[in-house]
């Protein structure tokens, strides 16, 4: 796919919590063809500390307005700098980049889409364009605490969502895998985002229930385009570029303990 260097302007800054915020941008042309579980890689001006460009995932394209979403979680200098952005500031961002979802070639199927913390990111846009194409997502979203819980009426557009919260403040207490609905539910196919631990764990469900599985990695990028290495995953077939070959990979292709 074609990649594009896109100075995007700033349309709103919306705090989600005290450290996640919604950053909506728009460009004077349509925005380019974008698969869902793709990413950009934003330059961070303003931050001397930050040399490099951020990855950051497609949380949601409105190609009605010309709109493109990131959720962004507050960590360190760059994500501080995309915080404090204000609407008319003009963001550079290299992008469509990396291979997205598997999109389903039959309708009617059944997509478990399972999101951690900031990871439910990808998972907007998924779930949207899948329902567009008459398969029905279920989304089972986990975070610590009820305010950390992200974006839970957009998803509530698209399909049914399930919580999970470790202090139990909100939905199933515990972790997603041990929801309730994974006992009495279903599913064609299972694509996850978000904390490693928490996609091995339902990779290791999804291997033992027969369920196809996707899961969107977010190993430590540079370069983003393939270039540098230092992003690659030891896989079935070799180290493999995350920014390059994935973020999305099958988990039969990973290496992890199933
Ligand atoms: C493909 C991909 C998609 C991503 N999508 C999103 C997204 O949609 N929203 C979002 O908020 N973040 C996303 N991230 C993570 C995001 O890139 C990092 O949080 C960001 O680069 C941190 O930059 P910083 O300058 O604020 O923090 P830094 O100063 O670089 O780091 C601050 C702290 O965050 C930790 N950190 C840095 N990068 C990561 C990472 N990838 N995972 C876990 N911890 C990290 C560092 O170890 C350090 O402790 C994504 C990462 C990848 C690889
Ligand atoms: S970040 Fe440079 S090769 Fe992936």
């Amino acid at each position: 796919m074609k990649k594009f260097i896109l100075d995007l302007q700033v349309i709103s800054v919306e705090a989600l919590s005290d450290k996640h915020v919604l950053i909506k941008l728009t460009d004077l042309k349509p925005l380019p063809e974008i698969i869902p579980g793709q990413f950009l890689e934003v330059r961070i001006d303003h931050s001397p500390a930050t040399f490099l460009r951020r990855p950051i995932s497609i949380n949601f394209v409105d190609r009605d307005n010309n709109q493109l979403w990131l959720l962004v979680a507050i960590v360190g200098d760059g994500t501080r700098q995309l915080a404090k952005l204000k609407a008319g500031d003009t963001l550079n961002c290299v992008m469509p980049l990396g291979n997205g979802f598997t999109l389903p070639i039959e309708t009617g199927k059944k997509f478990l889409l399972v999101g951690g913390g900031v990871g439910v990111a990808p998972l907007l846009y998924f779930g949207k364009v899948i329902r567009d194409m008459g398969c029905e997502p279920v989304f089972l979203l986990g975070a610590r605490s009820a305010k950390d819980l992200l974006e839970l009426e957009l998803f509530k557009q698209y399909g049914r969502v399930y919580v999970t919260t470790e202090d139990g403040s909100l939905g199933e207490k515990g972790f997603v895998t041990n929801h309730s609905i994974l006992e009495n539910e279903s599913f064609d196919q299972i694509s996850t985002c978000g904390p490693g631990p928490m996609m091995v764990s339902v990779a290791r469900f999804a291997n033992k229930a027969g369920i196809e599985c996707e899961a969107s990695l977010e190993n430590k990028m540079a370069c983003g385009v393939g270039a540098c290495l230092c992003c690659v995953e030891n896989t079935t077939e070799g180290n493999l570029r995350v920014c390059q070959d994935g973020p999305v990979f099958n988990i039969k292709k990973l290496l992890w303990q199933l």
